[in-house]
């Protein structure tokens, strides 16, 4: 939907009718990691998006080009840039949404929970200053380990006093993503037109799409569903392998990050019926948290649907998965209280 919005503002182009943003409330929307490979194509998808209204783009190293460069985007978003520690509470305050992609990607060889040692500090520092300078914004990470680092932010919010479960989200967006992209291309349907559930959590065998639930509904055998779920889960992979090197998804990651904050944004400001999967915590398993479709609204999470029925091989898959997703949950926790 955001593409279709992009889509009839080009062809206004040259006029600021067809803009949203006179009616759009203001939306301040701050992106931790803003330089970054997936830093860079997510500050200028969200300068595209008509219901932002300020957009802080925060790293260590490097945001004033970045910021100048997208800030003579023509769109509605006044650009803020800020760059290195002292400067993190300004881009911060007055946030309705933060974006995390900050932290190291995966090389060849690597699982995501090999980048744990360092990304779970930066996660935690980040989420420190959240729970100082705005505490009631909603977080979007996307730093992996997704699975641990999630945990991490809620344990860092408690100890702050400032932890809503409602406001809490592992950005899974992009299994979604790609579980559609797969399944349009083997079932031959309309990509614009599929639906998948993606659940459970974001590495290897904690994605769990649920094909069974696919629409438009295709006739594939249990081998093409196999396959399809294995591409789902190697998704990462297949793109680290690809870049040899140079890091991991980072453009299908802006894109899917875009669309998941878009998500919330207009759950914030009341559209009805926004539902994005999303890693939560979550009472659908008994696992303190997973991922499954999500309503958003106005204060975050609205209702954090279950799971539907599951095939037999879904079935399988989602006990297969727990002991994965339980140890890398635990893991977050146990790092953020020690
Ligand atoms: P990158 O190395 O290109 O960019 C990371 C950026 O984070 C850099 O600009 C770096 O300066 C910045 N950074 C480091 N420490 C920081 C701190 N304390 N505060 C602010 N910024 C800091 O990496 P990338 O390709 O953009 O990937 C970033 C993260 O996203 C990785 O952990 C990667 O595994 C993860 N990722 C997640 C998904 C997902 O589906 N959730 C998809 C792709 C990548
Ligand atoms: C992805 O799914 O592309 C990301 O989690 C990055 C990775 O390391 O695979």
């Amino acid at each position: 939907s955001m593409l279709r919005t992009l889509a009839c503002r080009t062809s206004t182009a040259g006029t600021r009718r067809g803009f949203a943003s006179e009616s759009a409330p203001d939306r301040k929307v701050a992106i931790l990691g803003a330089a970054g490979g997936i830093g860079q194509p997510l500050s200028l998808l969200m300068k595209l998006n008509p219901l932002v209204s300020r957009l802080a783009l925060y790293d260590i190293a490097g945001t004033p080009g970045v910021a100048a460069d997208v800030s003579h985007i023509n769109t509605r978003s006044e650009i803020l840039g800020y760059a290195g520690e002292e400067q993190l509470g300004k881009a911060l305050e007055g946030a309705d949404v933060v974006i995390i992609p900050a932290g190291v990607p995966r090389k060849p060889g690597m699982t995501r929970d090999d980048l744990f040692n360092i990304n779970a500090g930066i996660v935690k520092s980040l989420c420190t200053a959240i729970a100082k300078y705005c505490p009631h914004a909603l977080v979007n990470v996307i730093s992996n380990p997704v699975n641990s680092t999630v945990p991490i932010a809620s344990e860092v919010f408690k100890k702050a006093g400032t932890y809503d479960e409602k406001r809490l989200f592992g950005v899974t967006t992009l299994d979604v993503v790609r579980a559609k992209t797969f399944y349009a291309g083997k079932a031959k349907v309309n990509v614009a037109d599929v639906i998948v559930p993606v659940v459970g959590g974001h590495a290897g065998v904690t994605i769990l799409p649920l094909f069974s639930q696919a629409t438009p509904s295709a006739n594939l055998s249990s081998e093409e569903i196999e396959a399809l779920t294995k591409r789902t889960q190697d998704g990462g992979t297949e793109v680290v392998e690809a870049k040899a090197g140079k890091g991991s998804a980072t453009l299908s990651m802006a894109y899917a990050g875009a669309i998941f904050a878009d998500a919330c944004l207009k759950g914030l400001n009341g559209v009805p019926d926004v539902v994005e999967c999303s890693f939560v915590q979550s009472t659908v398993t008994d696992l303190p948290f997973f991922a499954s479709k999500v309503r958003l609204g106005k204060n975050g999470v609205e209702e954090v649907l279950g799971l539907g029925a599951l095939s037999d091989y879904e079935k399988e898959g989602l006990e297969a998965l727990k002991p994965e997703l339980k140890s890398s949950i635990e893991k977050g926790i146990k790092f953020a209280n020690a």
